[in-house]
């Protein structure tokens, strides 16, 4: 178990350089093993999820090398393998060796997957898309085993624009015999990286990034490289800190157009911030006007930085409102945010954030990935010591979050309890 401490209120300057996206990644390193051969991934972050997922490779018989930022995978000797509970449940992404094991063995066992308690979180989505493409689903209490004889192209819609079924089922078509088309698809980045890698593996898949994605299947993948985008999330969480606290803070390696959405809220709000190519600087403004947040499917505001967000609307000078439509339960945070003095009031998705408060340190709970996102930056504005606990839920999605940010001038430490 470990523990983050902070001491609150100290500026942040010089440079924060973005890694590759969590989101991203954790598709890549499954859709990788669809190819006869060798994959070398580049800018891979150094996060908790990818070692879930080193796990799930190991068991099956998938060769992994990672150096530094780079892994290399040799799925020559793939075999088809139940993943088991304890390697399902460590993250919700292992949900994607159902539509890569799919497509290879035309069959797969698996466990439920894991991943934040956000919400409920079923993927009746990804298994009709399954069941599209002709495969059959069986259910137990706490396990799915999917066959096929053989998988087709479908048209599928979704009812509902999800990343990860988008995900899935483009992995499951990319070698099914014929063409796919996803109607309603989600339009995430990642998607787009995720299309990128099957394509430079010899998939056909156009169309990613729009809401009509169209896979025409081939008969086998070969050796490939794909560089992981930056992560926008991770960005979002580090400018959103820079608004609070920056003095000159330099946001690097990131791509704005994929921010595009909360720069233009923070420019609303008073933030001051500069772009500058792939780099952004930020410094903290005297006066922050409130606002309303929606969180949305891409390219709307994301709903992975509501949280962090809500932290930078209890300092602005009035009445913001804030609802999360994706997902029923990120508002973990709240009960934390309005201890250390904030004041919020949140009904189910729904908050009335009233600013400007001052905050104080207090011992806290980071509930999920993003809620602990949300608490490291409320610490770093409190005043006196912040200790988070659950911190594992952060070392999840945030590479080496603690240099990143005493890096910058932060005090904070992480410590094993
Ligand atoms: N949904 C269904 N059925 C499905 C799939 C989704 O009803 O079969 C619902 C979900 O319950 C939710 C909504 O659709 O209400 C959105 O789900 P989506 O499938 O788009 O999300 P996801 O693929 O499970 C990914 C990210 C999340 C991020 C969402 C939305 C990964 C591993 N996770 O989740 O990231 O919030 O897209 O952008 O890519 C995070 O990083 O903190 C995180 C939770």
């Amino acid at each position: 178990m470990k523990q983050i401490i902070i001491e609150g209120n100290k500026p942040l300057s010089g440079t924060i350089k973005i890694g590759g996206a969590k989101n991203s990644v954790v598709a890549l390193i499954p859709a990788a093993i669809l190819s006869s051969g060798k994959v070398k991934i580049t800018n891979v972050p150094s996060i908790s999820d990818c070692d879930a997922l080193f796990e799930i490779l190991h068991l099956l018989n998938v060769n992994v090398e990672m150096q530094e930022n780079v892994v290399l995978m040799d799925s020559k000797d793939l075999k088809n393998a139940l993943i088991p509970e304890n390697l399902s449940n460590k993250l919700r992404a292992s949900y994607y060796f159902m539509g890569a094991l799919l497509a290879k063995f035309k069959k797969v066992e698996m466990y439920f997957p894991g991943g934040c308690n956000i919400g409920s979180r079923p993927i009746d989505l990804h298994l009709k898309g399954f069941e599209a493409l002709g495969a059959k689903i069986k259910k137990t209490k706490s396990k799915y085993t999917i066959t096929a004889e053989e998988l087709k192209g479908a048209d599928i819609y979704l009812e509902f624009a999800s990343v990860g079924a988008t995900i899935n089922i483009m992995i499951a078509a990319t070698l099914a015999k014929g063409t796919t088309v996803i109607h309603n698809a989600a339009r995430e980045a990642e998607i787009v990286n995720i299309a990128e890698l099957l394509n430079n593996m010899g998939a056909k898949i156009s169309g990613a990034g729009s809401d009509e994605i169209t896979i025409k299947g081939v008969k086998k993948l070969h050796n490939a490289e794909v560089k992981v985008i930056p992560d926008r999330i991770e960005a979002g969480t580090y400018i959103i800190m820079g608004a609070l606290l920056g003095n000159n803070l330099v946001i690097e390696g990131m791509v704005p157009e994929h921010n595009i959405v909360l720069l233009n809220k923070l420019q609303e709000m008073g933030v001051d911030f500069k772009l500058d190519n792939q780099r952004i600087i930020l410094n903290r403004a005297k006066k922050l006007k409130p606002t309303n947040v929606r969180t949305v499917t891409y390219p709307g505001f994301p709903t992975d930085l509501g949280q962090p967000m809500s932290v930078l609307l209890t300092q602005a000078d009035g009445i913001s409102m804030f609802e999360e439509t994706i997902w029923e339960n990120r508002m973990g945070h709240v009960k934390y945010l309005n201890m250390m003095g904030a004041n919020i009031v949140a009904e189910r998705q729904h908050a009335t954030i009233t600013g400007p408060t001052k905050l104080h340190g207090e011992e806290i709970t980071a509930t999920d990935l993003r809620a602990g996102a949300a608490l490291v930056a409320a610490g770093l504005i409190a005043d006196g010591t912040t200790i988070i606990h659950d911190v594992e839920h952060i070392l999840r999605g945030y590479e080496r979050i603690i240099n990143k940010l005493s890096d910058v001038g932060a005090n904070i430490k992480i410590v094993d309890i």
